[in-house]
């Protein structure tokens, strides 16, 4: 069979032309100049020059506008595809939902910038204490009731959940010679059954500050300013006596109440004052305790309820909306 090659060359160039689209114009090239294609096979059987050079030469015709094409149909594709795929980097992204910090970490971040701005070290400490830093070393007498496991969870005889950030005062004093400055936030626990105003956990910040010539009267500023940072800068501390094993004199810091301003309402239980935890003078005993010299060295040292902190600040009524992550309630805040 003869084969009417000006037609072969005129059908292929047909083709070339009408391919629309890269996966075309390959199956073009396959099959009118491919190693199958009739054109090859041909080739394959040349046994005259005069027949061999047409053959190339319909093939060198035919390869140039195939590779012309090719280059067309990338270039038309990306065309299209910047046109069509652009991204508009200015259109607003999809809002992913973001949350915010727990109002009891927004209190310690406030606790620790008022703590800071004064020159405090900030630090953390263990929650797994032993009896003599929990107790022993802060002066508590051996009959007294926070050493019964009623009160306390112990691990062994001598291993407790801390019941209070005190621990850390004994921790930095052996840590290091004074003057010192701290201030430790952390969790405590205590055995209470879950009530409004009681959770087995909650979070305590302790201040410390051991130097020379140290008064009360340094507490009562120390005090004032972080309650002033904390609660707004109208707001007036006064001290009530108490009890401390390790401070002496103790006493119980309130605050003036911020939703009253004293005048008395169901916050403050009608007495215009708010109990902010506990302070006193270093006990004597506490700095013997730790190898330092009571007659040449004293401070003072205060403890204060996170929980209770960011109950005041937002008006929260019961200590639980605090531990059970329930977003309805968090976001508020
Ligand atoms: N640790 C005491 C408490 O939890 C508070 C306190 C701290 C009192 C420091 C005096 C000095 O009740």
């Amino acid at each position: 069979m003869t084969m009417d090659w000006q037609d072969y060359e005129q059908q292929a160039a047909q083709a070339v032309t009408n391919a629309k689209a890269a996966p075309a114009l390959e199956d073009v090239r396959v099959a009118w100049l491919g190693r199958k294609s009739q054109l090859a096979l041909a080739l394959r059987e040349v046994r005259d020059r005069e027949t061999g050079m047409l053959l190339n030469g319909i093939r060198t015709r035919l390869e140039a506008p195939l590779g012309e094409r090719e280059q067309s149909l990338a270039a038309e594709e990306l065309d299209r595809r910047l046109r069509e795929e652009v991204i508009d980097v200015t259109l607003p992204g999809e809002e992913l939902p973001l949350g915010h910090l727990h109002p009891i970490t927004q209190v310690r971040r406030a606790v620790e910038d008022a703590f800071l701005g004064l020159g405090y070290e900030v630090r953390d400490d263990r929650e797994v204490e032993t009896v003599e830093y929990n107790f022993d070393k802060l002066a508590f007498l051996p009959t007294h009731s926070a050493r019964s496991p009623r009160d306390t969870f112990f691990f062994d005889e001598s291993h407790v959940l801390r019941t209070e950030t005190s621990p850390s005062q004994i921790h930095v004093l052996e840590e290091k010679p004074p003057p010192i400055y701290m201030v430790s936030i952390g969790r405590v626990y205590r055995r209470d059954a879950i009530t409004a105003t009681r959770y087995p956990i909650f979070h305590q910040f302790e201040g410390l500050a051991v130097d020379k010539g140290i008064t009360l009267a340094d507490l009562k500023g120390t005090l004032l300013h972080v309650m002033r940072a904390l609660y707004g800068p109208t707001r007036r501390v006064r001290f009530r006596t108490h009890y401390f094993p390790f401070t002496e004199p103790s006493i119980e810091p309130d605050v003036s109440c911020g939703i009253c301003d004293g005048a008395g309402c169901r916050t403050c239980k009608w007495s215009g004052w708010i109990e902010m935890g506990g302070a006193g003078m270093v006990d004597p005993r506490v700095l013997a305790n730790v190898g330092l010299d009571p007659d040449e060295w004293g401070g003072f040292a205060f403890g204060c309820g996170l929980e209770r902190t960011a109950q005041l600040r937002h008006d929260i009524p019961d200590i639980r909306a605090l531990w059970e992550g329930d977003l309805r309630v968090l976001r508020q805040f």
